[in-house]
């Protein structure tokens, strides 16, 4: 498949897309989320691929945030006549139900530092910064930042940060819990695909399910969330791949994954 505002590529089992507009600092336009969208969606149909990595083009940027641009000329009506941006959630969030990595190798504001949020971790490059400056063009995160980031780093910071629009750099991500790790600039996209083939070379529907527990934690109580855990479990040691990799450990050799 052939794009023009972003790239993809396979590396054995990890699927690794590349937003493409580095001139533009990878600002999300809509042919951008549409393609995405795509990438996403073929990703997660292909049996092959067990893991994804999204990242940005060039130095600079992970992703600028959304094409302010092309927001400039959009009415409010036009905005909520489509719904804008509600298809990122349904597309790369819920749709997308194996799981994926957001390697961050620059500025990763607005809608970048939302999509970054988007994914299972992040793991940043020590030139990687994260805002929420939507307050300085007159507006707010829309794609779920003010959420997230709350979620991912607290009240008080997230609140800091969206109110002053300031950036948090690598460290200050890592700390917060932001980023599950930051590593040397050259060594970002390595460091990323290792993690991502660890990810990949994992029982693909325990990969899933272990997914899929870990963001139940952000939806439910604990009471409930402990008895999804406990069921998805449960669903689980009635897979091959649970016989194999008890198995496997017994007998002091490497599970081989069917992914039933
Ligand atoms: C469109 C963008 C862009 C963006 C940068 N560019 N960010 N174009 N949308 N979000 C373009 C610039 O216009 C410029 O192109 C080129 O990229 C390089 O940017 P510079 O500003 O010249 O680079 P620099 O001086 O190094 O500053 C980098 C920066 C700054 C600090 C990241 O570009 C910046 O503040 N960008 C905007 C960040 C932002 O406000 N993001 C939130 C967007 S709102 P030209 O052709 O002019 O040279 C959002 C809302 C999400 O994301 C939710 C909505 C529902």
């Amino acid at each position: 498949m052939t794009y023009e505002t972003i790239q993809t590529a396979t590396d054995g089992a990890v699927t690794i897309i590349t937003l493409n507009r580095p001139k533009a600092l990878n600002a999300l336009s809509s042919a951008v989320l549409d393609e995405l969208i795509e990438a996403f969606a073929a990703y997660q149909a292909d049996d092959s691929q067990r893991c994804a990595v999204l990242t940005g083009s060039g130095d600079k940027a992970f992703a600028a945030g959304a094409d302010i641009k092309e927001m400039a000329e959009k009415s409010a009506a036009e905005f909520y006549a489509a719904d804008f941006f509600s298809k990122w959630t349904s597309h790369l969030v819920e749709a997308t139900r194996k799981p994926w990595i957001a390697a961050v190798n620059g500025f990763a504001l607005g809608g970048g530092c939302e999509l970054a949020m988007m994914a299972d971790f992040i793991v940043a490059s020590e030139n990687a910064r994260f805002g929420q400056p939507e307050i300085k063009l007159g507006v707010a995160p829309g794609m779920g930042g003010s959420q997230r980031l709350t979620r991912a780093i607290g009240k008080a910071k997230a609140m800091e940060m969206c109110l002053t629009g300031r950036m948090m750099d690598a460290g200050e991500a890592e700390r917060s819990g932001l980023v599950a790790r930051v590593v040397p600039h050259d060594e970002l996209m390595n460091s990323a695909l290792k993690t991502a083939k660890t990810v990949a070379g994992m029982p693909p529907l325990a990969a899933m399910v272990n997914k899929e527990m870990v963001d139940a934690a952000y939806e439910t109580t604990l009471s409930q969330g402990v008895l999804h855990e406990r069921r998805l479990f449960q669903i689980l040691t009635a897979t091959e791949d649970k016989a194999e990799g008890m198995a496997a450990f017994i007998e002091k050799r490497d599970g081989v994954w069917k992914g039933r």
